[in-house]
């Protein structure tokens, strides 16, 4: 057993069988001052009041906090962190004045990506992408959600999700991988939209659910689709949800990024496990996502580094939805997956108490990613994925003060990385 010994204030303690926190819940944050926690192997044991501390063996190790606060790790539920260089010249577009739309259409944005990625080999892919999961593990991020949608083609699709799953083999994150063929349309299928929607529905799903027959570990589990204008239409969307379905993919979806796309409701239909992006909503969103089990997710970094809207996440919280907020790092939106920074900007931007960004990049996003039911809070059986601070005043310090290097160690799988 390793036992965390003097921990200040132990945050985010969510009884057994909460997966998620919806409407008031999001501004309840339950902690446990002056405590312990005992890690056995990968998950956490108990945990309790200093005072209640269980007599510590021989083989047992102890680490002294030292007044620091321990919360879980933080969740990842969208990202396309595998990705081959990097965009700077459009970032120098944008500052010029061009939209992200405008890069797009000139054939820029997500297909230059797709370009890159084409001519990097799967073994460079890997360590590029690797280096990245490193990057963030070290700023506190347990799970990471990892969206394919630079391949393009059979092929790079494949070589995109086999490289995640290499990552999932091999990273103390908890990694899940995303099916995101229709993330645009391929160069060799512009000005026919059609064709390539079929190639997504009658070659690349089927394709990724005969290796996932095979594979002990899926290749892909979600499928996405970048439903908003100028990409993917929600009649597509449906079509090509549906041909997830039939394989067993779990859907998910890009939406209201660019314009009010109909995506959520498609994706409501179909029952998505989470509606993305969000910056452009109405009631009738927040209507077609009452009572169900999807998770809105929203993408701060994107509205920040875009300069478009941040998502209405207030009035989905006081209509009892509970939002999750996640980093959507990839190198055209958002080339940063720094989940104190995401905290922050739901603060600062989104008006979100402290309590309710920190609900929504643990617990809730734990969920929308499918893994609340092991990771995203402090609870008994839950995998030890936490984040030891330094002393630090408050919980609100975290989205205060969020550049100030106060992460200690990281636990991943109980294990110090
Ligand atoms: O989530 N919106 C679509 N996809 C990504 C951006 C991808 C890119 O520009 O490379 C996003 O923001
Ligand atoms: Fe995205």
């Amino acid at each position: 057993m390793i036992y965390l010994t003097n921990i200040a204030a132990l945050a985010g303690i969510v009884p057994r069988g909460v997966l998620r926190k919806q409407g008031a819940e999001m501004d309840e944050l339950s902690t446990l001052r002056d405590a312990y926690l005992a890690i056995r192997g990968t998950d956490i044991d108990s945990f309790g009041p200093m005072s209640a501390l269980p007599e510590i063996g021989a083989e047992d190790e102890v680490i002294d906090a030292g007044g620091g606060h321990v919360l879980p790790a933080f969740c990842d539920s969208h990202t396309h962190i595998c990705f081959a260089g990097t965009r700077e010249q459009e970032f120098i577009d944008k500052i010029k004045g061009l939209s992200y739309a405008e890069i797009a259409a000139r054939g820029g944005g997500i297909l230059n990506s797709a370009d890159l990625l084409h001519r990097t080999g799967e073994e460079e892919l890997y360590r590029q992408t690797m280096s990245r999961v490193d990057e963030i593990t070290r700023m506190g991020t347990g799970a990471i959600e990892i969206k394919s949608g630079y391949g393009l083609t059979t092929e790079d699709e494949l070589k995109m999700l086999r490289v995640i799953r290499r990552i999932r083999e091999s990273s103390r994150a908890v990694i899940k991988a995303t099916f995101l063929g229709a993330h645009a349309v391929g160069r060799a299928y512009l000005g026919r939209q059609k064709d390539y929607v079929d190639l997504v529905c009658s070659e690349m799903i089927p394709a990724i659910g005969a290796e996932n027959k095979t594979s002990p570990v899926p290749i892909a589990e979600y499928v996405d689709v970048f439903c908003d204008e100028g990409f993917f239409t929600p009649e597509e969307t449906d079509r090509i949800l549906t041909a997830g379905k039939a394989y067993g993919l779990v859907p998910k979806i890009h939406a209201n990024e660019l314009a009010y796309s109909g995506g959520v409701q498609v994706a409501a239909a179909h029952d998505a496990l989470s509606v993305d992006h969000l910056e452009r909503t109405t009631d009738a969103e927040i209507e077609a996502l009452r009572g169900k089990r999807t998770m809105p997710t929203m993408l701060p970094g994107s509205s920040f580094f875009l300069g478009i809207p941040y998502g209405k996440a207030r009035e989905f919280i006081q209509a009892g939805l509970g939002i999750a907020l996640a980093s959507d790092y990839n190198p055209g939106s958002s080339p940063s997956g720094d989940m104190r920074f995401v905290m922050a900007m739901g603060c600062i931007k989104m008006r979100l108490t402290p309590a309710q960004a920190f609900n929504a990049v643990t617990l809730n996003s734990a969920y929308a990613m499918g893994v609340s039911d092991i990771l995203g809070s402090i609870t008994e059986g839950k995998r030890a994925n936490l984040i030891l601070t330094d002393p630090i005043p408050s919980l609100a310090h975290i989205s205060y003060c969020h550049h100030s290097p106060f992460i200690r160690k990281v636990f991943l799988g109980g294990e110090a990385i």
